[in-house]
């Protein structure tokens, strides 16, 4: 009877303790990959080197997003605008704000009596005075990992709002990093497109939701008209690891 178990057996608790620590090293690897950007990043906002204010131009004056991020449905990439755009009212609206003083540093330049020539006599550009200083410094808020591929216009154009990837930046006076955009939540849309999607001109409108229906439960009701668009425009969001990491 003492050898009924053979030899080998006796390394089965050593064994099963250390594939234990192996699994519990995923588990926890895979709790910090889904969770750490929680934590890392939704809040995250830097001081910008103009108190530039979402709430007022977008909110308040009603400005298009694709007013200033013009790239937005044109490109994988939303640009931030140049000086030369807010210029564009800040000539003549609060024209000598210290506030303003990077955006008039960054458009005129070394064009200091702003009569569009550079100290040695050169035309600052063919338009006249755009941007002929350094960038404004704007600090980066939100930024994909280099291994990720990511595409602006692909969702705007496919009925995908701002707010559901950026919160409503709307009625923010500075711009935080509102939602976690980790793999988890991509996937989680791309698996449910229908929860999102809505009419082309809606998508910079980051107040809209679809019209209610008396007693039909709003996400009920969000899930139909989004089921449609899904059908109407063929859309079947990429789920295969190609489609994200190329
Ligand atoms: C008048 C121009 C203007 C308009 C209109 C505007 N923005 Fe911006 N946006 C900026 C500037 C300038 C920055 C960079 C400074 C900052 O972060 O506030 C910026 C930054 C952002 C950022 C953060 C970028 C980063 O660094 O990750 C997001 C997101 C954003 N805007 C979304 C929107 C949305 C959504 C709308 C429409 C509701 C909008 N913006 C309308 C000028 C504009
Ligand atoms: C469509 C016109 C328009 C554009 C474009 C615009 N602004 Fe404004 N901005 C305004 C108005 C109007 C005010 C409010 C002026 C007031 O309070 O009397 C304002 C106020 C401001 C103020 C506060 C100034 C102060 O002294 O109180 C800052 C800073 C500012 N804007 C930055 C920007 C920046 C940066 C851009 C470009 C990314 C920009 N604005 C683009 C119209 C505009
Ligand atoms: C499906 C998610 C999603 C949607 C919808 C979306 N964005 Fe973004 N946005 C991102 C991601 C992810 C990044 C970081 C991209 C990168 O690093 O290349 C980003 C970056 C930005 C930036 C910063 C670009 C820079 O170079 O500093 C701006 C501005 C911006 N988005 C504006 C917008 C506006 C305006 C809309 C709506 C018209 C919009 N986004 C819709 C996910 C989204
Ligand atoms: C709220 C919904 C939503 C979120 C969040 C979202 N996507 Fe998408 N994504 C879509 C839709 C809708 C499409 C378009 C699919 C189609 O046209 O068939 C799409 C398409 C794509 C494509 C295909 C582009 C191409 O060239 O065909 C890529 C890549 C992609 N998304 C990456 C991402 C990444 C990375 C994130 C997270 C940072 C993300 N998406 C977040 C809804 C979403
Ligand atoms: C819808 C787009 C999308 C798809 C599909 C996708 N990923 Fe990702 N993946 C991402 C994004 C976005 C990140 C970056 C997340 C972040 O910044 O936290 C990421 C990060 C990763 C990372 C890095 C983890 C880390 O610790 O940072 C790995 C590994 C990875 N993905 C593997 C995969 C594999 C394997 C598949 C197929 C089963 C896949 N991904 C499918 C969007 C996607």
């Amino acid at each position: 009877m003492r050898n009924i178990f053979p030899r080998w057996s006796n390394t089965i608790p050593v064994k099963l303790i250390l594939s234990l620590g192996i699994l519990g090293a995923v588990v926890t690897a895979g709790i910090t990959y889904y969770a750490t950007p929680k934590y890392t990043r939704v809040g995250y906002q830097p001081t910008q080197p103009v108190s530039y204010n979402h709430e007022f131009h977008a909110g308040e004056l009603g400005l298009d997003c694709r007013y200033c991020h013009t790239g937005v449905d044109k490109s994988s990439h939303a640009n931030i605008p140049g000086a030369n755009v807010c210029m564009s009212c800040h000539q003549n609206i609060k024209g000598d704000s210290p506030l303003l003083e990077p955006v008039r540093a960054s458009f005129y330049g070394e064009d200091s009596n702003k009569d569009g020539k550079l100290s040695d006599g050169e035309d600052v550009n063919e338009d006249g005075i755009l941007n002929a200083g350094p960038a404004i410094p704007w600090v980066r808020i939100h930024k994909a990992p280099d291994y990720v591929y990511f595409n602006h216009a692909i969702h705007v154009n496919r009925g995908i709002s701002c707010v559901e990837c950026h919160g409503r930046v709307d009625q923010m006076v500075e711009v935080h990093h509102d939602k976690h955009l980790s793999m988890a939540f991509c996937l989680d849309c791309h698996r449910n497109p229908e929860k999102a999607l809505r009419p082309l001109d809606e998508v910079t409108n980051l107040s809209w939701q679809v019209s209610d229906e008396d007693g039909v439960d709003p996400l009920i009701a969000q899930v139909h008209a989004g089921l449609e668009l899904k059908d109407n425009w063929g859309v079947h969001p990429p789920l295969s690891c190609t489609g994200c990491h190329r």
